[in-house]
């Protein structure tokens, strides 16, 4: 495998507990969750719904803070930084992709990608032709996200992730609202992200995906089940579902 720039987007967590609510209607979303993420690694989190999947990115994204235990990204310590102090550190470190896409409706596609360099004041608007050209939309770059298929803001979306050069990219069921193929094309993107050197943490439902990961973890009950490392991670456009 070809791991062309250096290896970042590591992750270390130690004992992270994280409850919503309290008393009798508390729900313990993650329990005591210790995880290991090596630089430049894909990993995909596999479990059922209601397992802790989300909970996990949010924690690992700053997004959301622990109740306890310790939580290191990116060499970055975020314990006991709540998440409005973590704001300089996600737009610096971290890149989202969603379900749903999450554009912008009244913003074109490129204005969707620029408006985050403009957010977060990284990246370079001259790029964002060439971002956008890179994951296939060179041409639908003055599209609403409205005149655009599924696959196609998903990749609007993978697009504006990157344009702040993230360490790591958190992808929450990525491929969750997209047809095989498209969803395919989706993976194959994530796939070269990951071998440009950032970590790559993607949960998804689909066992099948599990193939293109360097390691693959599940949860149960907001506990890490099982975690196993993959020696030959098979590539994106191979696997089927
Ligand atoms: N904001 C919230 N308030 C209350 N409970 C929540 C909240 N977010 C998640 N939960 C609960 O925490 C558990 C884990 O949720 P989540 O991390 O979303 O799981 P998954 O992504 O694996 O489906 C679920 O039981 C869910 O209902
Ligand atoms: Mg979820």
């Amino acid at each position: 495998m070809t791991r062309t720039a250096t290896a970042r987007g590591d992750v270390r967590l130690r004992g992270v507990t994280r409850t919503y609510g309290t008393g009798e209607a508390a729900l313990t979303a993650l329990d005591d969750v210790d995880l290991d993420l090596a630089p430049g690694e894909l990993t995909v989190v596999l479990g059922p719904s209601g397992s802790g999947k989300t909970t996990l990115l949010n924690v690992i994204g700053g997004i959301e803070s622990a109740d306890s235990g310790c939580v290191r990204v990116a060499g970055q310590e975020l314990t006991a930084h709540p998440p409005r102090e973590l704001v300089g550190f996600r737009r610096e470190r971290i890149g989202f992709v969603f379900q749903f896409f999450n554009l912008v409706p009244t913003l074109t596609a490129r204005e969707n990608v620029e408006v985050m360099i403009e957010l977060t004041g990284r990246g370079d608007r001259r790029r964002v032709p060439e971002l956008l050209d890179a994951v296939g939309l060179g041409d639908r770059a003055d599209h609403f996200p409205a005149q655009l298929s599924g696959g196609q803001q998903q990749r609007v979306s993978l697009a504006r992730s990157l344009s702040t050069d993230p360490d790591l990219l958190l992808a929450d069921e990525p491929t969750g609202a997209l047809d095989q193929t498209t969803g395919k094309a989706v993976l194959t993107l994530l796939q070269e992200t990951n071998r440009q050197g950032r970590g790559v943490l993607m949960v998804t439902h689909n066992a099948s995906i599990a193939a293109i990961a360097h390691r693959v973890v599940t949860m149960r009950d907001g506990r890490v089940h099982s975690v196993e490392r993959n020696a030959a991670p098979a590539e994106a456009h191979s696997v089927g579902w």
